[in-house]
């Protein structure tokens, strides 16, 4: 139990910015005047339709969307899309590429598989544990689309650039590190990423996606799995998750009119990593997981000499209210999620912490 909010390092649902966090709680009760919380007031309201309207023209104005794109919140989370992107996209006589480079790449395929569509998985980096990004990977030029995951959550490894397609649409799962630099869009057909990591609550899934890839979409399919519904009803076919939409349109906010936009974002991210990847590398006690030229600077995974270390090392964390660094169920070790809405702050405690719990060895 704590009366102080503390430094969260959780892999998501994940720490907001506070400045967001404070702006719900102070309009919570009577939201723009309308006498009711904004998870009360009708989605067919002008109070949501600026809500929403917002929040899609911020997210084009952030990443450079021209009128190509189209930016929809959907529901199921992140995990849905691994079955709609197929069932979208890979009509009879159509194959996808997809690169694994771990767990939820490994989830994406697996559903392309279920849906019995046609897959080739171009390249992995299953030989070493998923600790690095492939590279030199020969795509498919007939391929619908190649699936990537840009950062891998579990592993933490990211993907420093995007690959040469060959002018194959990317698709890419977002989920953890959207938004938290400039993408080179030309690339990318379609990318989708759920909320709550750097964006908002869990539950929403922010989806962009190009009219190309879209023109190629499948028809008959029923009304919820399709990309086409929610393109034509600007997300609102069904009731939306407008509490979600809500808080990332505040993130959105914060992130233009606090950070300075996504290349200040991305300044902020990399010192940040930097700051830990150097401490870990000078440190014989500490060693990160993921090889150099590979490293997420969203999730940073890493390991003690042993296992009974890092769970004192944990406990001992959580003590003095650094929480969230065990690292995920499915690879043990510790994971330090330093997402756009961790501080500096955040990052120097944990290192000073790192240092402290060293030296008491
Ligand atoms: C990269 C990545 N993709 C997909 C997911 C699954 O997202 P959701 O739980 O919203 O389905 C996660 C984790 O939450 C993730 O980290």
């Amino acid at each position: 139990m704590t009366e102080e909010r503390i430094f969260n390092f959780n892999a998501g649902p994940a720490a907001l910015p506070l400045p967001v966090l404070q702006e719900i709680q102070a309009s919570f009760l009577n939201f723009k005047g309308s006498g009711m919380s904004i998870t009360e007031v009708s989605h067919r309201s002008p109070w949501f339709d600026d809500v929403i309207n917002d929040a899609v023209d911020r997210t084009k104005r952030l990443l450079g969307l021209d009128e190509r794109y189209h930016v929809l919140f959907l529901q199921g989370g992140a995990s849905l899309q691994f079955a709609m992107i197929p069932m979208n996209f890979l009509g009879e006589g159509k194959s996808a590429d997809y690169v694994n480079t771990g767990t939820w790449s490994t989830k994406a395929i697996k559903e392309a598989a279920i849906l019995n569509k046609a897959h080739n998985v171009v390249a992995s980096s299953e030989d070493k544990n998923f600790s690095y990004i492939p590279n030199d990977i020969s795509f498919n030029a007939d391929a619908a689309y190649v699936h990537i995951t840009s950062n891998n959550t579990i592993k933490g490894t990211q993907w420093e650039s995007f690959p040469d397609t060959n002018g194959v649409p990317i698709v890419a799962d977002m989920s953890s590190d959207i938004l938290s630099r400039p993408l080179p869009m030309d690339k990318f057909g379609m990318i989708y990423a759920g909320a709550q990591k750097n964006m908002g609550p869990s539950g929403t899934c922010m989806v962009i996606v190009r009219d190309d890839l879209l023109a190629t979409a499948e028809k008959d399919l029923p009304s919820m799995l399709k990309y086409d519904t929610f393109v034509s009803k600007n997300s609102m076919y069904n009731t939306p998750p407008c509490f979600g939409v809500y808080t990332i349109q505040l993130v959105l906010k914060w992130l233009e009119q606090e950070m300075g936009g996504l290349e200040k974002m991305q300044a902020h991210n990399e010192k940040k990593g930097a700051m830990l990847y150097e401490f870990m590398d000078g440190s014989d006690f500490y060693r990160a997981t993921a090889e150099k030229g590979s490293r997420s600077l969203m999730n940073v995974t890493f390991r003690l000499p042993t296992e009974d270390l890092e769970k004192e090392f944990i406990a001992a964390a959580t003590q003095k209210g650094l929480g969230g660094l065990k690292g995920h169920r499915s690879v043990g070790g510790c994971r330090a999620s330093i997402y756009n809405a961790t501080t500096m702050a955040a990052v120097e405690a944990l290192i000073d912490f790192m240092t402290a719990f060293k030296k008491k060895q």
